[in-house]
């Protein structure tokens, strides 16, 4: 393997890299129902009455409804015309809210086979986003680990991970983060020339024993000490961000301190726990009313978890364990 110095790959794949203060924030999760669509409205509408330009942008392609809880009815320019390549400008798809400073990316609502974008499509799209004027642009994810999906929780400057307090849940959280931990290492080693040794490593029936992550990283870091730092270095521009959705208990609250120290544990990657929200039925009320929480019922206690979830994310912050175990 070269030792020669090769240039350390972008935290982002493909990089957001908006700059400015511009931020672009993605939700997903591994299973369905876990309230993406509603933190992600909620995250549009508080940032928005902050007085941020702010785009949400339905990215679940094939069950698009977020345009559904902003009381809005299908509009006619969507995403999938952009990523099936029927048109080449998002003039047209960007429409306003009934919110200000809110504008709306609306889904696709072809199904994913059809929707299903190639690299250099959302690519372009990525470019044609940044070219917009926002401060904000939020991603609601499809559930799950289709690649489509990783590809757009990877490329925003701050990925939100939604979990609600069941083992399905959980257990499918894990799997969402590993899939996107591997979907960006073989990112990176596309850059960092080393795929076919990163490829050898996460086949089971390799030959070298390696099982693991850190298994992995060792490997190449005896061969190639210096590859073996920057692959590090480059992996830990990965950091996703937790919020617990649906609590009904401190214990539930506590999962997300749970899962922080599991993910550091096991892939050494760190993650952000910014947040919790507890489950109360003004949610659905308001999703009756097809009016988002923060706006139909500003002081509940959603709309005061979505606005502490924004301010931590928005100043890199996280939740305290011996602040949440204070309260006990
Ligand atoms: N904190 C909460 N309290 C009560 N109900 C909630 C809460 N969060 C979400 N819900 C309800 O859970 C359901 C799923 O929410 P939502 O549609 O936002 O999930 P999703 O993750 O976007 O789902 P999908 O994977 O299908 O896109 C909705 O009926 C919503 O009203
Ligand atoms: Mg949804």
């Amino acid at each position: 393997m070269s030792t020669r110095k090769q240039s350390v790959p972008p935290a982002r794949i493909p990089s957001a890299g908006v700059g400015e203060g511009r931020e672009i924030w993605a939700v997903g999760s591994g299973k369905g129902g876990t309230g993406k669509t509603f933190l992600s409205s909620n995250i549009g509408i508080t940032l928005a009455k902050m007085g941020k330009k702010v785009i949400l942008m339905d990215a679940d392609l094939g069950c698009a409804n977020l345009h559904t809880g902003l009381g809005m009815s299908l509009v006619s320019g969507t995403l999938s015309d952009f990523l099936t390549g029927r048109v080449n400008t998002l003039d047209g798809v960007v429409v306003d809210t009934p919110y200000p400073n809110l504008r709306l990316i609306s889904g696709a609502h072809d199904f994913l086979e059809v929707a299903n974008p190639t690299f250099s499509r959302k690519e372009a799209l990525l470019s044609a986003l940044k070219r917009l004027d926002f401060d904000y642009l939020v991603f609601d994810l499809g559930a799950g680990t289709h690649y489509n999906t990783l590809d757009f929780f990877l490329a925003a400057d701050k990925s939100i991970l939604m979990v609600m307090p069941e083992p399905t849940a959980v257990e499918n959280a894990y799997r969402f983060i590993k899939s996107a931990y591997f979907r960006y290492l073989k990112r990176v080693s596309t850059t960092l020339n080393i795929r076919r040794l990163v490829e050898e490593g996460m086949d089971l029936k390799n030959d070298r024993g390696i099982r693991t992550v850190h298994e992995l990283l060792e490997m190449i870091g005896a061969s190639d000490p210096e590859m073996g730092r920057r692959l590090r270095e480059a992996l830990l521009s990965m950091r996703p961000h937790l919020v617990v959705n649906q609590v009904r208990s401190l214990e539930d609250v506590t999962l997300g301190f749970a899962m922080r120290s599991s993910v550091e544990k096991y892939f050494g990657m760190r993650m952000d726990y910014v947040g919790y929200i507890e489950y109360d039925d003004v949610v659905w009320k308001s999703a009756r009313q097809r009016r988002p929480v923060v706006a139909e019922y500003p002081y509940s206690s959603p709309a005061r978890c979505v606005d502490r979830v924004v301010r931590n994310l928005m100043a890199g912050t996280q939740l305290d364990l011996e602040a949440v175990m204070g309260k006990r």
